[in-house]
């Protein structure tokens, strides 16, 4: 996704706001500019296709000098990744960068191009700098031309504006996008996410939706939607708690796969008793919320919906809550009945993922009891505007395809779990049961990560195949899919996975010896229901990869490799069997030689719809 930053100093910025673009490469992007106000008070532009580091090189070679400036990195929604529509976009002396989508931008178009504008690129951005244009001319400030232009945009921007004759002050406005205020020293800056200034400052305002914010060498100021001046709280991040280099591992994403133990672990640290979930896990005001609610929404994008998939078969089958699970894209646009005392519930990694934030919003119009997301990102939007959240201790997840964010997910909602059984149908030593399994967890997936040599062998027999399945049944089958996923994500080999039971009305069909079929196999009450399915492909000459419990009787033979995984709890197996997954398909990526950590067309946060 699209990424912004911008600096006001007394020294020069380029360096700054290009060490900010590395740092936001993450998300997912497809071109990357800057712009800067030189001395001569002009605005200076560089941009490339393809990567930070080529806009590197050309600033190597025809460097940018100014101490105020914006830079962009762009994910292309309207109009190809090309250097006409690479940000920032300019219109005479105004330079603009801008996250998210205008939805007027046609008919925006048409009467700018009316009034004599001429479009260089096919953006929706470029309306908005234009539009700025028009209104500068009548008002000659920066400031009374953006209030006059935001009322003009429908949709979501995060953006940040300057005018070559207004060198000392930077702009910027989000509504539906993320946008934060970095604090410096006689310098201050912006930035979508507060990551891109982790070198400068950990002194951090986060805007508000709606906020216009000036942003001065040696001040900053914030109006909110209604233009009336506001102070906004500035938040010190711990630096030590959030590291972000990749230590001795090739790939972000190898790296938090090793992570997992230990920030698991940092899960559950005052959160777990000896026998219990400590009740103050979940916050004050959850007891209170929690013994009220007789059923639950989940609402979710991506892996988060695995997450929430998992949950539902905890939730109904250990805490006997109802639970209904769907994604956000489709939840924000279907007509349904809440039920009485419904606690809507967001997952998120990020927080801000533009789908489920919107179906937050939504929630609070119907009639739902409270809301409670589980997120990694506290400042988030949907933290800030859920009633509970239950926070996810992963640290920062880099890697685009998720892998500790959602073991971690699984954790808190096994606490939420426990929190809701309480006051259903879960008794004391079913709790205990659960509170000893999450004691093992750590050191069982420490035992788990060291099968990677032979995963690592497995993967071998995939690196020339296009297809893939993935089957499992219970609360292994959301494993299944997010073992799918993952394999999709970034080795590009078309996966989809199946509750096993629903093998014989389909997709038996595709089964063949090109086809390999994956299954996630503890020993648990559907293991022979599940030997049944495996025997279905074994029959028709299909390839099985077969993870599984020591105990569970299966033997490697032709057409049938396992990895035996250490025996666990039923309640925790999907957590332990969501590693060899993610480990196989980091290993095909390998083979495959793809971007492991910004597969193509993907993006970390997806901010627009
Ligand atoms: C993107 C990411 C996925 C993530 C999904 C939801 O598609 O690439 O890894 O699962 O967004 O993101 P969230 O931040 O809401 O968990």
């Amino acid at each position: 996704m699209c990424g912004i930053v911008g600096a006001v100093a007394q020294r020069e910025v380029p360096g700054i706001l290009l060490e900010g673009l590395h740092r936001l490469e993450y998300r997912g992007y497809d071109s990357a500019g800057m712009a800067v106000i030189s001395a001569s008070g002009e605005i200076d532009t560089r941009k490339e296709v393809g990567k930070v580091r080529q806009l590197e090189d050309e600033l190597a070679s025809s460097p940018l000098l100014g101490h105020i400036g914006i830079a962009h990195t762009r994910w292309a929604t309207h109009g190809k990744p090309s250097e006409v529509n690479a940000h920032p976009h300019l219109s005479g002396d105004i330079a603009l960068v801008h996250n998210g989508i205008i939805e007027n931008h046609a008919e925006l178009r048409l009467r700018l191009e009316k009034l004599g504008y001429v479009f260089v690129s096919q953006t929706d951005t470029e309306t908005i700098v234009h539009l700025m244009h028009f209104h500068y001319q009548q008002s000659g400030d920066l400031l009374t031309a953006l209030c006059d232009t935001i009322p003009e945009l429908e949709g979501a921007y995060g953006l940040a504006v300057m005018h070559a004759s207004e060198p000392q002050r930077l702009l910027c406005a989000r509504k539906g996008s993320p946008l934060v205020i970095g604090v410096g020293i006689g310098e201050n800056f912006i930035a979508s996410d507060q990551l891109a200034l982790r070198q400068v400052t950990d002194r951090f305002v986060y805007l508000e939706e709606g906020d216009i914010a000036e942003i001065y060498t040696d001040k900053y100021i914030v109006h909110d939607s209604n233009f009336k001046p506001v102070s906004r709280d500035i938040t010190q991040i711990d630096a030590a708690a959030e590291t972000s280099d990749k230590g001795h591992y090739r790939h972000y994403m190898l790296k938090e796969i090793y992570e997992q133990p230990a920030v698991i672990r940092r899960s559950l640290a005052g959160r777990l008793g000896a026998k219990k979930i400590l009740a103050e896990a979940m916050g004050a005001k959850a007891e209170e919320i929690l013994k009220t609610v007789s059923s639950i929404q989940i609402v979710a994008c991506g892996t988060s919906y695995h997450a929430g998939m998992v949950a539902k078969y905890w939730i109904e089958g250990l805490a006997g809550v109802p639970c209904r699970v769907e994604v956000a894209s489709e939840f924000r646009y279907r007509k349904f009945k809440v039920l009485e005392n419904t606690l809507l519930v967001t997952i998120s990694q990020s927080g801000e993922t533009a789908d489920t934030l919107a179906a937050l919003r939504l929630a609070k119009t119907l009639g739902y009891c409270a809301s409670l997301t589980v997120c990694n990102v506290l400042q988030s939007s949907l933290v800030r505007e859920s009633d509970l959240y239950l926070m996810t201790e992963a640290g920062p997840e880099i890697g685009v395809a998720s892998t500790k964010a959602f073991t971690t997910q699984l954790v808190a909602l096994l606490f939420l779990t426990v929190a809701l059984g309480r006051h259903h149908d879960m008794s004391e030593s079913e709790e205990h049961e659960i509170v000893s399994a999450l004691h093992e967890l750590p050191d069982l997936l420490t035992e788990t990560l060291a099968l990677n040599t032979s995963i690592q062998t497995m993967s071998n027999a995939f690196a020339d195949k296009h297809h893939a399945l993935f089957l499992g049944r219970g609360a292994q089958w959301p494993i299944a899919m997010e073992g799918a996923l993952k394999l999709k994500e970034i080795s590009y080999i078309h996966a989809e996975s199946y509750p096993a039971g629903e093998l014989k009305h389909g997709p038996l069909a595709l089964v063949d010896a090109d086809m390999p079929v994956i299954a996630v196999a503890p020993n648990d009450v559907l293991l022979e229901k599940l030997k049944s399915n495996i025997e279905e492909v074994q029959a028709r000459g299909g390839q099985l990869f077969v993870f599984c419990d020591k105990a569970a009787g299966f033997t490697a033979a032709k057409g049938m490799d396992i990895i035996e995984l250490p025996h666990v709890s039923d309640v925790i197996a999907p957590i332990i069997y969501t590693i060899p997954l993610q480990l196989l398909s980091y290993h095909v990526a390998i083979l495959k030689g793809t971007d492991v950590d910004q597969p193509r067309n993907l993006a970390k946060s997806v901010t627009v719809e």
